[in-house]
This record gives structure tokens, sequence and C-alpha cells, in this order.
């Protein structure tokens, strides 16, 4: 009976040890958000865990750097068949423990870095096991000289990376066990206190190929004196794929003995670089590399040899020579001033040579003898003025010269290139010398000729030419121009070219360049374009015309190839988008945009365009008028605005109606505040012989006129036609209406305005006869605008639109008044069929003789939505 009781508690028991190990699980995954498990990566960097945490089974990588973990035994991890990363560097605590066998559960792990624990503690069977890995980093664990002369590396057969940087290590004798290494291929030691490396030393080393191998920072060889007699050759037997020895403070005799010591010994790249060769500058009595310093590498097969970051101040005769299969030397940041003749004999496969970071002031035509296959001088930042004629005549193979930043003041003949760096020089003139090149800078000279273009658009070849922030304000053209250039792209920023153009001076600079892709005329204080200045651009795909000063583009003076167009920074105030037509990306942030009417079309376009718009759109913003600087376009909603309206007459048309109106309505205030009493009597007397002159309307009325009838004057022949015949009792005794009309009923001599304002009042109703002519005619619109403004003053419904003609919904809603009016109300639509017409009428008569009463709720409302910007 108590059998199954047993058994259930056990597995009750075991559901529990679960539910408490997943949600420790969970707490760990949710505590921060840099502790969490996801697609097979374990990420535990600054979680103060102080044990290694439980992980899915199938985690690929565990980062466990920056934490408070003492101790890893055989018990730490569970079986974590997929791992293959394991980092436990840098631990907060003062030292780390690892036990016998701590990764034997990690059987495919291939990189383990413990790296920067202060104190590493490593049983001596810590590693076994790991037969797969790879990479070991044991760097700054303040190891020492068992490291490598005990087995801990016994079961590590595939290892290729061993980093042991900034240990402390102090004499090699690795164990024997490492002749079983043969996959090595790397093996760190910078940065240790190895100050002694004879012969026998690296015996297990013996047989390994393409080492590369750093005794980089170890003082070695540098404070006792060795007898090199007895020392031998260190490396003897091994194959080297680098061997980096600088940082050493290695002087000329070191070099020397060391280098006459490992003869033989095969070298692909040596790494000197941070020595205290040479002299520097300002000493004598130190001895610069000679022919015999670099001899003993003679068998070496040494291809690449970095001796920068030093003192030489001259390169001797033949201190090169023996070292002939040499294909890359690097001389940067040492202190060479002078180029002895012959100094790079013997180098006759170099290909790369950097001469950068020296004190170098002129080239002779001996300076670079012997490089028969250099194809890359880098001589950049050295004081260079003077360039003898032929110093770069016999290198037939050279591609690239870097001559940025020296004092040059005349171009160099440089027969050859295909790469030109000649930048932060002194040059005023492109000319005299012969230069081929495809590539060619020339930015931060003195240059100030733009027909300097000209000569350089021809050289054979050129695609690039880079002449940016040189001076160029005048041109002269010279005489044999040929057309046929193949240059692509061409970068003239931050020069002067206003002054060029201002000028009307060769205006054709761009006509022949028919390939030219890609062209900077940016910070040129340019405020206006030649109208054909890109003419010939036929293939221009960008333009970068940004801070300058434009305020005006003219229509056509873009290329039609053009793509994409900066702008940026200039005075645009009011650009038409038709110069924008051919574009896919456009910058036009930070002009001067004028928010009127004008405006309207850029608008428009830049809501339906699909042209790329580069940058913020809160970039693109007003300045003018004051009350919408700073606003960004993207935010303007324009009302009331006419397209038609943008030229100019027009618009001056405008200003004179506005000016008109204000005048009028200043006069008429002055008037009716000074002559109140004879403006009462004048009306008086005016409303008596009107109403004397016309016949009494039909129904006893306080109006004078049944209807207003409003149009435009140029349509007043359909209208008599159609309306005023079948209506107005004068024209047919048929008709039954007192109509309001201008061209009979207005007083001649008053100004219109009253007119309008007495006919309205004086009618029942206002009937607007909208035609195209009607919503062009400021009057009318007014009018219409008037009679409305009954509706909302006097709650009197007065306004009968009729719309005649084939206008569209939305040109209708363009203009405000209509848009108002056609919010409350319905419209009428003169028929197109003549059968309705008899009927259309019949309507219109009665609506003249219904009064329509206003409900006042809706009014509020309806006034808030005259509001209008612009
Ligand atoms: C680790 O401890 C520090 C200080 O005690 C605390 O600020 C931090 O939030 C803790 N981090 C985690 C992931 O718990
Ligand atoms: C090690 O790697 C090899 C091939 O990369 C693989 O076949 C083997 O399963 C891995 N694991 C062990 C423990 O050797
Ligand atoms: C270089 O070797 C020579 C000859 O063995 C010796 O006289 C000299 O002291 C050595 N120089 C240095 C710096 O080891
Ligand atoms: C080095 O140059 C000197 C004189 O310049 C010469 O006497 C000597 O033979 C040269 N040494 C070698 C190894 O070429
Ligand atoms: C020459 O060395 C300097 C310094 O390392 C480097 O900036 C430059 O790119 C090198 N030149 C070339 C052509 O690689
Ligand atoms: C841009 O177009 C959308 C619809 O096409 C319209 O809702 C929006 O008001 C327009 N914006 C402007 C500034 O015209
Ligand atoms: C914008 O692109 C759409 C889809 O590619 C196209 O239908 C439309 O005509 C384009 N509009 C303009 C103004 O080019
Ligand atoms: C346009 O030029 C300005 C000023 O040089 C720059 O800030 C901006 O990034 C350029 N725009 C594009 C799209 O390259």
């Amino acid at each position: 009976m108590t059998c199954p009781r047993t058994f259930s508690i056990m597995i009750l028991h075991q559901e529990l040890i679960l539910l408490i190990g997943t949600s420790l699980l969970a707490r760990e995954i949710f505590a921060s958000t840099s502790c969490f498990s996801k697609h097979q990566i374990s990420m535990y960097y600054f979680c103060n865990l102080t044990e290694i945490p439980l992980v899915p089974s199938d985690t690929v990588k565990f980062l466990l750097s920056f934490n408070n973990i003492k101790q890893v035994n055989a018990n730490s991890f569970p079986l974590l068949e997929q791992l293959l990363l394991l980092e436990i560097g840098l631990q907060f605590t003062h030292s780390v423990t690892i036990g016998k066998a701590a990764f034997e559960n990690l059987p495919n792990l291939q990189v383990l870095d413990l790296g920067a624990n202060r104190h590493l503690y490593l049983d001596p069977d810590a590693f076994v096991s790991l037969s797969n890995l790879t990479v070991l980093r044991l760097f700054g664990n303040a190891l020492g000289d068992y490291i490598l002369q005990d087995n801990y590396f016994q079961d590590l057969i595939s290892l290729e990376d061993l980093d042991l940087s900034s240990n402390r290590i102090t004499s090699l004798r690795p164990h024997p066990l490492f002749y079983n290494l043969k996959s090595l291929k790397r093996v760190n030691l910078k940065y240790n206190w190895i100050q002694i490396l004879c012969e026998g030393n690296l015996d297990s080393f013996q047989g390994k190929t393409s080492l590369i191998f750093s005794l980089n920072s170890n003082h070695l060889y540098y404070s006792s004196s060795v007898d090199w007699a007895k020392c031998g050759n260190p490396l003897r037997n091994i194959n080297l794929d680098t061997l980096d020895v600088g940082s050493n403070g290695w002087h000329v005799d070191i070099v020397q003995n060391f280098s006459t010591a490992v003869e033989g010994t095969s070298i692909t790249f040596l790494k000197l670089d941070h020595h205290i060769m040479g002299a520097g500058f300002g000493f004598v009595n130190i001895k610069d590399p000679d022919n015999s310093t670099f001899a003993g590498l003679a068998r070496s097969g040494l291809r690449l040899l970095d001796i920068s970051q030093g003192f030489i101040f001259s390169l001797n005769p033949g201190v090169f020579q023996k070292l002939t299969d040499l294909e890359w030397l690097n001389l940067y940041n040492n202190k060479i001033n002078q180029i002895q003749k012959g100094a790079f004999f013997g180098l006759g496969k170099l290909n790369f040579l950097n001469l950068s970071y020296n004190l170098l002031g002129e080239l002779y035509d001996f300076t670079f003898g012997g490089l028969h296959n250099v194809a890359i001088i880098d001589l950049q930042k050295n004081h260079i003025g003077a360039i003898r004629e032929n110093s770069f005549k016999d290198l037939l193979r050279l591609k690239m010269v870097n001559l940025r930043d020296n004092a040059i003041k005349i171009i160099p003949s440089l027969p050859t290139l295909t790469t030109a760096y000649l930048g932060e020089n002194k040059l005023v003139s492109v000319r005299y010398r012969t230069i081929a090149a495809m590539y060619l800078d020339l930015e931060k000279n003195r240059l100030e000729n733009l027909g300097d273009l000209y000569i350089l658009s021809q050289i054979p070849d050129i695609q690039y030419i880079f002449l940016k922030q040189n001076r160029f304000s005048y041109c002269v053209k010279p005489d044999n121009v040929m057309a046929n250039s193949q240059l692509i792209y061409l970068d003239l920023g931050e020069n002067m070219i206003k002054l060029v153009w201002d000028r009307n001076l060769c205006l054709d600079v761009f006509w022949e360049l028919s390939k030219l892709q890609v062209l900077h005329l940016n910070n040129n204080y340019l405020t206006t374009l030649p109208q054909d200045i890109f003419r010939g651009l036929a293939s221009l795909n960008r333009l970068n015309l940004a801070s300058n000063l434009l305020f005006y583009l003219s229509p056509g003076v873009f290329p039609e190839s053009l793509k994409n167009l900066n702008i940026s920074g200039n005075q645009l105030l009011s650009p038409d988008p038709g110069v924008f037509m051919t574009l896919s990306i456009l910058d036009i942030t930070h002009n001067r945009y004028f928010c009127d009417c004008t405006l309207s079309n850029l608008l428009l376009w830049l809501n339906t365009t699909n042209t790329t718009l580069a940058g913020s759109q809160d970039d693109i913003y007003c300045v003018h008028p004051p009350a919408f600087a700073g606003v960004p376009l993207s935010l303007l909603l324009f009302d009331g605005c006419n397209e038609d309206e943008i030229l100019k007459p027009l618009q001056f048309a405008v200003f004179i109606f506005t000016s008109v109106v204000l005048v009028m309505f200043i006069t008429a205030v002055i008037v009716f505040i000074h002559l109140r009493g004879t403006c009462f009597v004048w009306y008086k007397k005016i409303k008596r012989i009107l109403v004397d002159d016309l016949r009494q309307a039909p129904d006893a009325s306080a109006y004078i006129y049944d209807a207003y009838l409003c149009y435009s004057r140029k349509d007043f022949e359909w209208v008599q036609n159609s309306l005023l015949k079948h209506l107005d009792s004068q024209y047919s005794d048929k008709n039954r209406f007192t109509l309001c009309f201008e061209e009979r009923d207005f007083l001649p001599g008053e100004d219109h305005i009253s007119n309008i304002r007495d006919a309205i009042w004086n009618s029942r109703k206002t009937i607007c006869i909208v035609t195209r002519q009607f919503l062009k005619d400021g009057w009318c619109v007014e009018a219409l605008n008037f009679a409305q403004s009954r509706y909302f003053c006097d709650l009197k419904d007065v306004l009968i639109v009729v719309v005649v003609g084939s206008l569209s919904q939305y040109q209708l809603m363009k203009y405000k008044p209509v848009r108002v009016f056609m919010q409350r109300s319905r419209y009428m639509r003169w028929p197109e069929d003549h059968q309705d017409i008899g009927w259309f009428l019949n309507n219109l008569s009665h609506q003249i003789l219904t009064e329509k009463k206003v409900k006042k709720k809706s009014n509020v409302m309806e006034l808030q939505s005259i509001a209008t910007i612009s």
C-alpha cells in the first residue's frame, strides 16, 4: 500500500524541483535586459552572477564576462553539446579558479575566453577534453612561465590561436606537447617580460609553418647585452609568417645582431615598428641603419617590412639592398629627411612604399632610383616643396602617389598614374607639367584660374577631379581646347566661382563634359546660374548647389538627365516645381521660402511628387512673412489661392484691388464719422428718387426689387437672353418680377461697391450667376460674399446660386465664399437640356418668392470655419 504513495511523492518532488528551476531561470532571464537567453545565445554581461546560470541546452554562445564568478569546476556546466563559444572574462572577483576538467561538459567548445581575470588559477587538468578548441584567450591573467612549460594544453590538439599577452612570462621554454599542436598558427606573447630568447628555447615550435608570432613589447634583448655567438639562432627551423618584435626598443646594433642571428630563417613579414633606430632630428651620434643592418635577412625571403614609428633620419645607400624579395615597405612616421642616392637599390620587387609623416623636403631625380616595380608611394605629410622634373620618371609601374599636405607649388610630372593626391599643397596653377591620372585630387590648393579646368579635363583617361577649397575667381580660357573629355566626377565646391561667372567669363566651361555625372558647386557664393551654364552636360546625374545664394531657378536651367539635386541652404523664395520634374532625389532644406499664394504650386507638387525629399521635412520652412517664420511647409494649408493668379500682372491687379478696397473703406469710415448727417440726408433723397422712378412691386413688401442679378459683365448677353427676357417685367408684360442688374439699375458715378451693396439690401434675393468669368471677377465674388454675409448677420438667406457651364465641384470649392455657401445650402445648376429650362425658371421664380429663415444655432460653427491662412 505504501509503495505507490512514495512513488507519487517522488514524482511530486521532481516536479517541484523542476518548477523551482524554471522560476529561477525565469527570474534570471527577466531580471535585466542584458541577462537573457535567446536564439541560442545566452547573454549574461554585468549580471552580478556568482555561479554559472542555467541556460537552454541548445545554447551556442554563452557570454559570462563582467560578473563575480570565482570558481568553475566540473559540475558548473550541465552538458551543453552545442556550445561553441564561452566567455568568462573579467570577473570582478580577486581571482578566478578553474578546476579540474571544468569544461568537460562542453565537448564541442571552439572558443574559450578567460581574458582579463586579474588572477587566474588553473588546475593542470583544467582544459582536458577540449579537443575541438581552436581559440584560447588567456590574456591579462598574471600567468607565469609555467603556463607554457607545463602541459596545460595537452588535449588542445585543434588549437590555432593562443593569446597569452599581458602576462608575467619571463622565459620561453614551451613544453614538448607543442610538437603535437599541429594546427597552431598564432601565438601572442605581447606585453610579457621575455628578455632573452636563444637557440633551443623554442625547440618545441620547430616544424611549425606560417606561424604568426608576437614578442612585441617585451624588452627583448634590450637591457642585457647578448653574446650572440653563444645564443645562436632562436628561430631555427621555424617557418614564420609574421614575426612581431616591435616596441622592444631596438636600435641599429640590436637589429643588426638579430638579423644576423636569424639568418636563413624564413620570415614573410617582419614587424619592427616603434623602434629607436636612427639619428632623429638634430642628433649626429646615433646611427641610422646602413647597408649591413638588414643584411642578415637576405635569405629570409622577407616580403613585408614594417619599420614605421622610429627615428630614421637618413636612408643610407643600399640600406635595403639585400632584401630583394621585399614587396611592401612601411617607413611611416620616422624622421626621414634624406634619401641618399641608391637608398632603394635592390628593391626591384617593391610594390608599396609608405614614406608618409616624415621630414622630406625635396625629391631628386635619383630619389626613387631602383624601384622599377613600385605601384604605390605614400608621401603625404612631409614638407616637400621642390620636386625635380624626373623624380617619378622611371617608375613605369607607378599607379598611385599621395603627395597630400606638403608644400608643392608646381605640379610635378606624373606620367603614368591612375591616382594622384596633390591636395593641401600650395599649387597656384596646373600648367607646365605633364600628368596622367584617372583620379586627381587637387583639393585645398591655391588655384585661381578656372581656365585650368579646361586643361585638366583634357588629361587622357581622367575621370575624377577634386578641386574643392581652392580659390577659383577668374578665368582665362586656354587656346587649344579640344572636345571629348572622359570626366565623370568634378568637385568644384567651396571656391568663388560667382566672381568668374558674374564677369561672364568661361560660361562654356562645362560644355564639353558630356560624360560628367556628378558635379559639386556648393559654397560658391552663386546668386544666379547663367542660363546655359549646364549646356552639354548630357549625362549629369547629380548636382550639388548647396550653400550658395541662389534665390531663383529659371526653367530649363538643369539638364534633363539630372536625377539628384542638392540645393539646400540657398535663398530660394518660391521655386517653380517645374525645374524639379526630372529629379528622383531633391534636397531643398534651409531656404528662404516666402509663404504666400505663389508658393501653392510648390506645395501641391511637394504633396504629390514621387521625388524623394532628402533631409527632415521640418527643415523646409517659411522665412517670410514674419507670421509664418519657421513654420514647416508640410504644415501649411493654402486656402483661397487660385493657381492662375501666380502670374505677375494678376498679382498686381490683386494688389490694386485690395488697395482700392482698403482706401474706399477708410474713406467711407472717415466720411461716415464726419458727415453722418449729410449722408443720411443724401441716402433719403436717393431712395426717394429711385422709388419714384420705378414701378411698384406687385406685392406690397419692403423691397424695391424682387431680386438682384449678380453676374460677370462678360456674361451679360447670355443673362439677358436666358434670364432677363423670361423674368423681368420690363422685358415682357408676361413677366412679373422687378429685377435689379448692373447695366440698367446701377447709379452711374456711384461707386461700384455701394451699388452692389444697395442692390443686395434693396432686393429680396440675390441671384449669383456663377460662371468661369464670375469666379475670375473680383467684384462678383465680393458681391457673393456680401450677400452671404446677410445670412450670418441678419439671419436671412437671400442668396441663390446658379451655376452655369461645366464648372466642377472642385473648381467651385477653391473659392472660400462659394465653399461656405455650398457647405450649408444647395446651388442650382442651369439645365443642359433645352426642354428643362421652363421648369428651371419656374423653380427659380419660386425661390425668389419664398422667404427662408435661418436657425440661429448653426451660426457660430460656420463663422469659425471662415478662418483662413493667407
Ligand atoms: C548588480 O548589482 C549592482 C549593485 O549592487 C546593481 O546596481 C545592479 O542593478 C545589479 N545588476 C543586476 C543585473 O542585478
Ligand atoms: C569536433 O569537430 C569535428 C569536426 O569539426 C566533429 O566531427 C566532432 O564531432 C567535434 N567534436 C569532438 C568532441 O571532437
Ligand atoms: C652585437 O654583436 C656584436 C658581435 O657579437 C657585439 O660585439 C655587440 O655587443 C652586439 N651588440 C648588441 C647590442 O648586442
Ligand atoms: C656597405 O657600404 C660600404 C661603403 O659604403 C661598403 O664598403 C661595404 O662593402 C658595404 N657593405 C655591404 C654588405 O654591402
Ligand atoms: C601609410 O601609413 C599611414 C599610417 O599608418 C596610413 O595612414 C596610410 O594610409 C598608409 N598609406 C597607404 C597608401 O596605405
Ligand atoms: C496632401 O494630400 C493629401 C491627400 O492626397 C491631403 O489630405 C492633404 O491635405 C494635402 N496636403 C496639402 C498640404 O495640400
Ligand atoms: C508616382 O509613382 C506611382 C507609382 O509608381 C505612379 O503611378 C505615379 O504616376 C507617379 N507620380 C508621378 C507624379 O510621377
Ligand atoms: C546637401 O548639402 C548639405 C550641405 O552640404 C548637406 O548637409 C546635405 O546632407 C546634402 N544633402 C544630401 C541629400 O546629400
